[in-house]
């Protein structure tokens, strides 16, 4: 198993470029089992859980390749399986997108239930809710999702909680829809919104993406299109907040800065300068350390729980206190007692973590639990006096390409182990 070697204390500089988004990236790779024909994605990160991904499009029959461009083909003309199974589920709980495609294309679909994770219980409930709205049958069996469905028909949906995931199946299945779906309260995440324009590049009638309330106009049939995936803004923060930690200056390219404005603000409160261009940011930190900097989690426009983890990283070694709410995910703060262990004073109260800023971290051998709990552990380790050591990093390699090398592009003293 691969192994991080951090040792700390190199201001970063330089350039990177930043990745597409996996989290628009899953779904859209989900959403051409919708039609038959070809569609070319461009801009699709090399990541352990678009392997997944494609892997789980390739056992119910779908082709795949890659093409001299690096972008991924995926031919769903002859997919015959309507099964996600386990196997696949259990190591990427995303899989789940894979129900309203599967459901709306083939009437049927049997989709293994992921369970809870690292972050918390992390029901389909919603899911579920919606499609037997819709008109589908619902059945959970040896703990799998049984979903059918001739047709499904156009419905009004009010989500009683904003979902992502949840957005983004109940859009894909109402595409093929009879009829109009209106979903209330759906999520206004930008990768919603790159689901639908590429939902509309097959020939869906989708309008709203972006705002609460999504309207989709059911057709007949959907056709394979050519799409370019957004910019990772989850990658982007993260970059960011490492130069803030480090200090240095850094140009993060092919980025979008209107996709992080909490982030950007609550960086410039830490103390970090920052400049945007169309599509790339700069950051400069150059006061020693960062100022803490409060954060509340909320859903899309609000600041993202997949910056929570970085932040709380940040707040250790700030100036003085911060309390930092995490309100999206029940149990969200693995992080905190392997920050403990380089030295960071935190104390947690039920869903709060309130930080109490220290001069220095010291390194240490530490444990990745979760993916952006990783992450976290990566910044931390690059400010901390010190070699670190973070164990079980395929949790990074699900959502981070390649970050040892941009990393060390950067002037990090990063390296890869296996043992
Ligand atoms: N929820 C329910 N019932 C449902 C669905 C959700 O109670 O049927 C609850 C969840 O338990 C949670 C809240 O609603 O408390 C929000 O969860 P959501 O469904 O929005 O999360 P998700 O769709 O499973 C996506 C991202 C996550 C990201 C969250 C929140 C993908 C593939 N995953 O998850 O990304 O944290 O939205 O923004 O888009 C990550 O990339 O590290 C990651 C975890």
């Amino acid at each position: 198993m691969d192994k991080l070697l951090i040792t700390g204390g190199q201001p970063l500089a330089g350039d990177i470029r930043i990745s597409g988004a996996k989290n628009a990236a899953l779904p859209i790779m989900a959403a051409t089992l919708l039609a038959s024909g070809r569609s070319t994605i461009g801009n699709v990160p090399h990541l352990r859980d678009v392997t997944t991904m494609m892997e789980l499009l390739g056992h119910v029959g779908a082709d795949l390749v890659l093409d001299e461009s690096l972008r991924i083909q995926i031919d769903a003309s002859n997919v015959v399986g309507i099964v996600a199974p386990y196997d696949l589920v259990k190591t990427m709980r995303a899989s789940i997108v894979v129900l309203g495609p599967l459901l709306a294309r083939f009437g049927r679909a049997i989709v293994s239930l992921p369970g809870g994770c690292a972050i918390g219980s992390r029901p389909v409930n919603l899911h579920l809710q919606g499609l037997a709205a819709m008109g589908a049958e619902i059945h959970v069996e040896n703990g799998y999702i049984h979903a059918t469905a001739p047709r499904l028909r156009g419905a009004d949906l009010m989500l009683d909680l904003v979902t992502v995931t949840g957005t983004e199946n109940l859009m894909m299945a109402a595409t093929l829809a009879d009829g109009v779906t209106t979903i209330r309260n759906a999520a206004r995440e930008p990768e919603v919104v790159d689901l639908a324009d590429f939902l509309n590049a097959m020939g869906a009638r989708v309008e709203g993406a972006g705002t609460d309330t999504i309207h989709i106009e059911g057709v007949p049939e959907l056709h394979g299109a050519e799409y370019r995936i957004l910019p990772d803004r989850i990658e982007t923060g993260t970059y960011l907040v490492a130069v803030a930690m480090t200090g240095g200056e850094v140009r993060l390219k092919d980025t979008d800065p209107d996709l992080l404005g909490a982030v950007l603000a609550k960086l410039t409160e830490a103390g970090a300068q920052i400049e945007t261009g169309s599509d790339w940011i700069r950051v400069c930190m150059t006061r020693g350390r960062p100022h803490p900097v409060d954060i509340h989690t909320s859903p899309y426009p609000g600041f993202p729980t997949d910056m929570q983890a970085q932040f709380t990283a940040l707040n250790c070694i700030a100036e003085g206190s911060a309390t930092i709410t995490e309100a999206v995910f029940e149990n969200r703060f693995m992080h905190v007692s392997e920050l403990e262990r380089m030295g960071a004073r935190v104390k947690l109260e039920g869903n709060t973590a309130i930080t109490s800023g220290v001069a220095r971290l010291t390194g240490a051998p530490l444990m990745a639990t979760d993916l952006r709990a990783s992450a976290s552990l990566v910044l931390a380790a690059l400010v901390a006096d010190g070699e670190s050591t973070i164990d079980r990093i395929y949790h990074i390699d699900r959502g981070y390409e390649t970050i040892e090398e941009k990393l060390s592009q950067l002037g990090a003293r990063i390296r890869r182990v296996s043992h």
